[in-house]
């Protein structure tokens, strides 16, 4: 079952009824100013963190879950009767309710009794603000005289102390009124700089800034008092719950149209300029106010929004493919990119199920997060590189994560996860590979954000693969530390405490656990750290780099295969995980998945038995188990992995995140129906149709999806960010479709399913328009290649000598 439908040509998803299974999000901005918005308007805003700079408070796991957000009531002022456009939270019988959920914006509209209203919520580019563009027209046959009401409830900054100081909080509340416009100036008067406003377009009749004047004694959103009397009360916060509210008359004849503009935005002032008179206690308000009355105007604000289609025209027009599979060409084209930026941005921080406090931009998550992104803003890239790099411990090893604001390494969310220095290798090559911008290679950057302590970046990378050097346990794999790529494999743990974190608890300095995930990535990060040095002309540096992966693949050969598959890691006792010994956890989807997409296996066969693992064991119909059996009971020297009702998260759901892994995997060994196969089983647009049992939204990827296990096989969680999101996106961009960067220029290798005639594609490459059609001619994967109609050798199209800007590549596959 469907609650909407793909609208391509507009680059929306379109909702057609407000009751989703789940709140369906978007985000609004792609800078600095962020919001998320569900389809019936629910959500918060931030200015860059948000955890430490929330504009609008949100409460989480609210009932009904999503309750709290940027919410327009329309009042008819003769019956007294109000609702709300976007049903919540009212939850009238609307007709016609339709979200459109586009590329930074969302627009919601219903008709109820014959008033049609619609409201476009967006950031513009480069500004800290947000509008909500309201259009209400009279359907009925007489006039109309109607109360708008706009509404927010104001967060104090810090999400965190928001929601548990309230005895300091409910008493420091502070707001400004002037002109309409309501400023949240709490905490300015002492060490902030920073305050936010709510304005409106219309005339303002009344306004309230106090929750309560609001909505009455014991009351909620969904029956405000204020609007059930017809007039808000004009209150002043002091302490308590400072909110922004409107009332705007409009007086609507037949057929009439009336627009109402609404700016939420966050401004900043010079700490010497914050008060004027300068010795008041008043906001300055000099610079903030140009920018509101631009916003106010609906020409500046049209124009803003077609700025704004035009960008996002521009970032998916870097890639643009035509298969034959309709899944694939709305995901690459539209959802899977936007998706892209939408993690980069956020890294794991706010979403519906990252509450925006829990978690700051992940060391691990931000570099991979680049494989997907790095084509559409490489500036942004090179910045989110040096800025990870930069909090990189001496050691080489990492900080799991760092807060966006201050750019600090995040001690509380703890270190020693023995896999993240090697993600900045793997990001660093993608940026590489994408730009040829081998300047970055020399930029100095300090360790642990200390001054003095700066190397050149290559330094850094080269750290990152000592760090492996310098852990390796007894049968020479690398030391597993805290946690590998799966945060829940807590081999050194040991936690026997209720509400331990296992993130962050003291865990035993294990000097026996090894992880054979991370071998494999070191195999990977090797490589590409010999091919940089390479090109860097160290020679023999870089032979010294491949010799080590020789010898890390030898290793994995002799003490990490299990006879049908690859192991998954030696516990604490130096006993098997992920072998055919054990009695559950036998077999794991992610040494499967990446020793193979490294090439691990691929002349000897393992890699091959490996993959016939992964269909036999863990492959279901609605994508690939991370392990199998999954573990029935807690075991105290596993961790958290254990510590999961069977099917859930990594104690064997589909973690979407590694599924990827395994179709590049597919395409190495040439079988290009079983990687798409795998694509499209965990393709939201080609799940839409499940909607019902899928319940997260279908236009983005979700973490995870229940395993075989659990009672709710096919349900999807924890949507949007996700490592999925890049991870599919480069694996069905460059190794399915094959449109591969490199250093020397663009490679096009496809490896599609047999039934596909072939397929068309456009990308934009360090400035070149490369035009590309392949045909099928054969089965198999052979790919010649033809470069303005001349044929080339080899699989690599070097950009063109003449500076041409334009290149046209055919390739036949025989
Ligand atoms: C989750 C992981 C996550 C980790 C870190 C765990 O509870 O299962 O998926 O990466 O927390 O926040
Ligand atoms: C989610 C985390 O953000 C990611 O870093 C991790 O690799 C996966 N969970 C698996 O545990």
């Amino acid at each position: 079952m469907r609650f909407g439908y793909f609208d391509d040509k507009n680059l929306e998803y379109v909702i057609t009824r407000p009751d989703t299974p789940l709140p369906w999000i978007n985000y609004l901005g792609c800078q600095a100013y962020f919001g998320i918005i569900s389809n019936t308007a629910g959500g918060y805003s931030f200015h860059r963190d948000a955890r430490l700079r929330r504009i609008t408070r949100y409460r989480y796991n609210n009932v009904p879950y999503d309750f709290g957000g940027r919410y327009i009531y329309l009042r008819d002022d003769e019956s007294g009767e109000f609702w709300s456009p976007s049903w919540q939270p009212t939850r009238h019988d609307l007709e016609d309710y339709t979200c459109r959920h586009g590329m930074g914006y969302t627009l919601i509209g219903s008709r109820y009794k014959g008033i049609v209203a619609h409201t476009n919520y967006f950031v513009p580019l480069d500004e800290n603000l947000e509008i909500w563009q309201l259009t209400v027209t009279n359907h009925r046959s007489q006039r109309a005289s109607l109360s708008v009401f706009s509404t927010v409830e104001f967060c104090l900054w810090d999400a965190q102390d928001d929601a548990t100081n309230f005895q300091r909080n409910f008493s420091i509340g502070q707001v400004e009124i002037e002109d309409g416009v309501i400023y949240h100036k709490t905490e300015y008067r002492e060490r902030r700089d920073h305050f936010a406003y709510f304005a409106c377009s219309g005339k303002v009749e009344a306004f309230d800034t106090q929750r309560e004047a609001l909505v009455g004694p014991y009351r909620s959103w969904d029956k405000p008092l204020a609007l059930e009397r017809g007039r808000l009360t004009n209150s002043v916060a002091h302490g308590w719950a400072p909110i922004g509210a409107h009332q705007s008359k409009v007086e609507l004849a037949p057929g009439e149209t009336r627009q109402i503009i609404f700016v939420l935005g966050y401004h900043e002032n010079p700490r010497d300029q914050k008060f004027d008179p300068p010795d008041s206690q008043i906001l300055n308000k000099r610079t903030v106010k140009p920018v509101i009355a631009k916003y106010l105007d609906s020409a500046h604000v049209d124009a803003a929004f077609q700025n704004l289609r035009r960008y996002w025209q521009g970032l998916l027009g870097i890639l643009q493919v035509d298969t034959p599979d309709v899944h694939t060409n709305r995901m690459v084209n539209i959802w899977n990119a936007y998706q892209c930026m939408a993690t980069f941005n956020m890294s794991r921080s706010a979403s519906f199920y990252e509450s925006g406090i829990g978690r700051g931009l992940g060391f691990r998550d931000s570099n991979q997060d680049l494989l997907g992104f790095v084509q559409m803003v490489p500036s942004r890239a090179r910045e989110r590189i040096l800025d990870l790099a930069a909090t990189q411990l001496p050691t080489g090893g990492a900080y799991h994560q760092y807060q966006p604001l201050t750019k600090r390494g995040n001690n509380d969310v703890g270190g020693n996860f023995n896999d993240d220095p090697h993600w900045l290798i793997v990001g660093v090559a993608a940026y590489l590979k994408e730009t040829g911008d081998v300047s970055i290679l020399d930029e100095p950057v300090p360790y642990d954000n200390q001054p003095g302590s700066e190397q050149p970046l290559f330094e850094h990378l080269q750290r990152s693969f000592q760090y492996t050097l310098d852990r390796l346990g007894p049968h020479g794999l690398p030391l597993i530390g805290r946690a590998d790529w799966n945060d829940c494999l807590n081999l050194n743990c040991f936690s026997d405490t209720p509400g331990q974190s296992f993130q962050t608890t003291t865990n035993k300095d294990g000097k026996v656990a090894e992880s054979v995930f991370i071998a494999g990535l070191f195999v990977l990060a090797g490589r590409e750290l010999a091919d940089i040095t390479e090109r860097r002309g160290l020679a023999a540096e870089a032979k010294s780099y491949l010799a080590q992966v020789t010898a890390m693949e030898d290793t994995i050969r002799r003490h990490g295969w299990d006879g049908e598959w690859f192991l998954r890691a030696y516990d604490d006792f130096g006993r098997k995980i992920g072998s055919k010994e054990c009695s559950e956890g036998k077999i794991f989807i992610e040494t499967q998945g990446f020793c193979v997409l490294a090439g691990i296996g691929l002349a000897d066969g393992m890699a091959v038995k490996s993959l016939e693992s992964v269909a036999k064991y863990l492959a279901t119909e609605h994508g690939i188990i991370l392990q199998q059996p999954a573990y029935s009971r807690y075991y105290l020297e596993l961790g958290e992995i254990s510590s999961y009702p069977p099917g859930y998260k990594e104690n064997a759901g589909i973690f979407c995140h590694n599924n990827p892994w395994v179709m590049i995997a597919e395409t190495r060994v040439g079988n290009g129906d079983r990687a798409h196969d795998y694509y499209s089983r965990i393709n939201p647009s080609a799940r839409e149709p499940i909607s019902d049992l899928h319940r997260c939204e279908p236009y983005v990827y979700a973490q995870m999806i229940a395993g075989r296990d659990a009672p709710a096989h096919g349900e999807a969680k924890n949507s949007w960010l996700t490592g999925t999101a890049a991870w599919n996106y480069y694996a069905i961009t460059q190794w399915m479709l094959g449109i591969r960067t490199y250093y020397d220029g663009l490679q096009i290798s496809p490896v599609i399913p047999k039934g596909w005639r072939g397929f068309k594609a456009t990308r934009i490459f360090r400035g070149v328009t490369y035009h590309i059609t392949i045909e099928r001619a054969g089965e198999g994967n052979h790919v010649a290649l033809q470069v303005d109609g001349v044929p080339i050798k080899g699989v690599t199209v070097p950009p063109p000598a003449d500076g041409r800007k334009e290149v046209w590549v055919k390739g036949t596959l025989t």
